[in-house]
């Protein structure tokens, strides 16, 4: 199973490494890049497809400053858009990358209309509302990749103490993708071992802390952006249980509406991805600690939301 056509828009550092990702795991027969840069998009697309017969892919690999070869396209990927320099925070990305975020989805509405859009670019929860505002799109059809990502950053930092295999571990983060996320040790496992029977509350506090600065600490030592690899391979992992209809309850940023005593704003918290995008919200038990949290970390982006002029 997989899609006739997927779009990635930016084809940067995350662009080119979702796409790569996609093609490794033969996800669509045909992916476009697009990017304003002249020949980029190009010049990369046909390195990834020059690689096709070593990596033994069949997925072809097209490359573009328009969105004319796009349509039609069943799932869009936006990832175009500035990323952080040390010192920056997401949310000084905002107006820059909001006016990109308006261009872009005009387009996309406009080639693929019945496409469903993940939104990457920052400040990701606020970019995924403006994504939803100007589509037009349903709810179920516009969401951001932001939980798998910082997930797969506390479950790393949670394997490399413990010395354990990362496929042992499975975490949960909810919240806006910024420092004030929630990562959720009470939802947090190894092999079914709750992590506090495993390790002291300290450390735990320890690597949640560097959950919520993970971002930062990449940007600070890459030093001219930021992630790429760890968000490359998180948006493929959307993509595939899309495509095969595979169900998948992962952490994205959706509308909440009334879900967690939230309204009106984009915050991540698990779904069930499946063929028609997000297929469910589950709302899982938080003691009034974590609930806080997430109020918080959801109040914050809606504080962005209301800066945005669309
Ligand atoms: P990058 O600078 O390597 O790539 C961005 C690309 O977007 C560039 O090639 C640029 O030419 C292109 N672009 C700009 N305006 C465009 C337009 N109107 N149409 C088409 N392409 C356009 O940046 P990188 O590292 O790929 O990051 C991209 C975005 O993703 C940033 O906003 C970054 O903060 C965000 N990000 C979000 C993550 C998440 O967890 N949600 C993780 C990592 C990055
Ligand atoms: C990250 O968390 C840049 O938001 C991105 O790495």
């Amino acid at each position: 199973m997989c899609a006739q056509k997927i779009t990635v828009v930016g084809a940067g550092h995350v662009g080119a490494t979702v796409a790569q990702y996609c093609a490794l795991e033969e996800l669509a027969r045909e992916i476009v890049l697009v990017d304003i840069i002249e020949d980029m998009p190009q010049g990369k697309a046909l390195d990834m497809w020059e690689s096709a017969p070593v990596s033994l892919f069949d997925t072809r690999m097209i490359g573009a400053n328009d969105y004319g070869l796009t349509e039609g396209s069943d799932i869009v990927i936006i990832t175009s858009g500035l990323p952080r320099k040390p010192g920056m925070s997401r949310d000084d990305l905002r107006d820059a990358n909001v006016k990109i975020a308006k261009e872009v989805t005009a387009e996309v509405v406009k080639a693929s209309p019945d496409s469903i859009v993940i939104m990457v670019a920052n400040p990701l929860d606020v970019m995924t509302w403006v994504a939803y505002k100007v589509s037009g799109f349903p709810k179920n059809r516009v969401m951001g990749m932001a939980g798998i990502l910082d997930t797969a950053r506390f479950r790393a930092f949670i394997a490399e103490k413990l010395n354990v295999s990362t496929e042992d571990i499975q975490a949960m983060v909810l919240g806006g993708h910024g420092d004030s996320m929630v990562p959720l040790p009470s939802y947090t496992a190894v092999s079914g071992i709750p992590l506090p029977q495993l390790m002291s509350k300290e450390d735990i506090d320890a690597l949640v802390e560097r959950t919520r600065k993970g971002g930062g600490e990449i940007v600070a030592l890459l030093k001219t952006g930021s992630a790429y690899y760890a968000p490359g391979v998180a948006v493929s992992q959307m993509v595939e249980s899309i495509v095969k209809d595979k169900k998948r309850i992962l952490p994205c940023s959706v509308l909440l509406e009334g879900e967690y005593g939230i309204e009106g704003t984009f915050v991540g918290v698990p779904c069930k991805l499946g063929a028609n995008g997000v297929e469910e919200i589950i709302e899982v038990e938080l003691n009034d600690e974590e609930r806080e949290a997430l109020h918080t970390s959801a109040a914050q982006v809606k504080e962005q939301l209301e800066l945005v002029e669309l």
